[in-house]
């Protein structure tokens, strides 16, 4: 050993002799109790494992930086957002979200686009994806659905059907599956796609006033997707790319970055807006919202192990600072809920410990103690309840948000507003898309449907032909559908075609 070498020791410090020989009784005889080094190593071995996400398991990591680059203040009063030039640290992390921790990267699917900023007020999370929309606006939806993006209960296979059967049964569904089955469902990279808040959030100033903002992270490196066959030979070719790719290039000096875009309403506008501002199946139109540029996102430096800080970070829609809010959007509701809950069962009650997740910039100050791996000063000396006359920190109305009016009956309310469903995702099908657009989405939607039982498969024509009629009639032509069939059923209600599509 060269006197550089570092000595090992156990996990309390105390030197290691030997490493590759378990302590036996005579040298073909069992293993002996006393062999202290082998059992601390196979039992931290036993314990390696903490629960993968619930959703998002597999994903990359890397830090950087937010940059602002115009005044926002009429609409802010964030620090981190209160100076032109005024740099943040930040941490991201992109994600698949339905597959496990060891799937493959291309699979078709939406990106986790989750920002955590180290901000002097606190830790602040934008936790979005790379699409504008969701498949679903109400929470009570979201167990049901990521449970048809998992595995079948008896076959422990992906299905298709329960897929199919879901989004048919689900018309809002009709925005988000059609961006999930263009070619944006296979993003290229990471570094080659958008990242949205999807919801819409509140910005408050300096003088009270509020504004529903959204965000839109738009990729500098420009959008490449894969089409169906290109991510399907990835597959084979290496699960992993995307996150090979980003850490390649970070490692390459070649610092991807975003350009943060907001679209911002007066509470005023949006009273009469032409789109409810709390659906997440809803764009806003740019024409009717133009986006104004605000900041630049860089990453620029790797983490340095995958566990400690990528695996072990936790981002909430709940970490919120001075200047920024949520809106009374209930899916959003229902996630302020969930992310806390399933980080206290995947790491546990201190998981704001973990240095990824500490507040890097601003102390954390109350009176929450103890609990399991409370590794930090748990508190020191200082009162551990409040109020108290001990100088002990006080609340401070810093974070105190502008009223906003509420009101109603406390029931189960459906979504009632006049919107339809179909005529965004319509606009993109015949507006937006290219041609080339239309055909790889017709081809990725045949070849995932093709082993569907027809009746679901005429109930998800008929949304299409009601979203836009060649959409339609080209999926079914793909199917080998009757079309008359799949036009009869696009002319009855949801529920009248339900009923008629029954496959009891
Ligand atoms: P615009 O023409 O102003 O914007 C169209 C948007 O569509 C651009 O942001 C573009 O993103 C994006 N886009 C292009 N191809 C695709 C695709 N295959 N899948 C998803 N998005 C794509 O139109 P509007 O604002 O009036 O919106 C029209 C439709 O565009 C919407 O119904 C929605 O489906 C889609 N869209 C709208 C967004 C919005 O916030 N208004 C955001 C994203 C999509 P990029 O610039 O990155 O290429
Ligand atoms: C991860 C719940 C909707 C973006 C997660 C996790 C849960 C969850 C439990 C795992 C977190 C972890 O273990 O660390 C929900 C619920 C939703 C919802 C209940 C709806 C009611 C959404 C929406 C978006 C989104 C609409 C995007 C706009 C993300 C991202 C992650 C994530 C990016 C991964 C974060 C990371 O990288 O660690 N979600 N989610 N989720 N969710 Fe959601």
């Amino acid at each position: 050993m060269s006197k550089d070498t570092k000595k090992m020791t156990s996990a309390f410090g105390c030197p290691v002799g030997n490493d590759l020989n378990t302590v036996t009784a005579g040298e073909r005889g069992p293993a002996l109790m006393q062999d202290v080094h082998l059992l601390e190593k196979l039992a931290h071995f036993d314990r390696e494992r903490i629960p993968e996400r619930v959703v998002h398991a597999k994903g990359a990591g890397a830090y950087g930086y937010f940059e602002v680059t115009a005044d926002v203040t009429k609409y802010t009063k964030a620090a981190f957002l209160s100076e032109v030039g005024k740099k943040t640290e930040v941490f991201a992390r992109f994600s698949t979200v339905g597959g496990e921790k060891g799937s493959a990267d291309c699979e078709r699917d939406p990106r986790g686009f989750a920002l955590k900023f180290y901000t002097e007020d606190g830790n602040y999370d934008m936790t979005g994806n790379n699409t504008p929309v969701f498949f679903i606006r109400d929470p009570l939806k979201f167990p049901d659905f990521i449970h048809t993006q998992k595995r079948d209960p008896l076959t422990n296979l992906k299905s298709p059907t329960m897929a199919w059967d879901f989004w048919s049964l689900t018309p809002e569904s009709m925005h988000q599956v059609t961006i999930l089955f263009s070619d944006r469902g296979t993003p290229a990279t990471y570094r080659n796609m958008n990242g949205y808040s999807s919801h819409t959030y509140k910005w408050y100033n300096a003088k009270g006033e509020y504004f529903w903002v959204q965000y839109h992270f738009k990729t500098d490196q420009g959008i490449r997707n894969l089409t169906g066959p290109e991510s399907d030979a990835m597959r084979g070719k290496d699960p992993d790319h995307a996150t090979r790719d980003l850490f390649n290039a970070i490692e390459a000096g070649d610092y991807p970055s975003w350009t943060l875009e907001m679209q911002i309403l007066t509470p005023e506008r949006a009273r009469d807006f032409k789109w409810d501002i709390l659906d997440i199946t809803k764009v806003w139109p740019h024409s009717e919202v133009p986006p104004i540029t605000v900041g630049k996102l860089v990453l620029n430096r790797n983490p340095e192990n995958y566990f400690a800080e990528v695996e072990q970070a936790a981002f909430n829609p709940s970490n919120l600072v001075p200047g920024i809010g949520v809106s009374p959007d209930k899916m959003l509701q229902g996630r302020l809920f969930s992310y806390h809950d399933t980080h206290l069962h995947r790491l546990g009650p201190n998981y704001h410990l973990i240095p990824v997740n500490q507040a890097k910039n601003a102390p954390e100050n109350n009176y929450q103690r103890d609990g399991n791996m409370r590794v930090d000063k748990n508190g020191g000396s200082g009162p551990n309840y409040w109020p108290n006359s001990f100088d002990g920190p006080a609340p401070d109305n810093v974070s105190v948000e502008p009223d906003i009016p509420i009101e109603g009956v406390g029931q189960r309310h459906e979504f009632n507003h006049p919107n339809d469903d179909f005529v965004q995702p319509g606009t993109l099908y015949s507006v937006v898309m290219t041609d080339q657009d239309r055909a790889n989405l017709v081809n990725n939607i045949v070849g995932n449907m093709e082993t569907v039982p027809q009746p679901i498969q005429l109930r998800q024509c008929a949304l299409f032909y009601l979203t836009h009629e060649d959409y339609g009639a080209r999926v079914a032509q793909g199917l080998g559908l009757d079309m008359a069939e799949v036009k009869r059923l696009a002319a009855m209600t949801q529920e009248e075609r339900v009923a008629a599509t029954s496959i009891k």
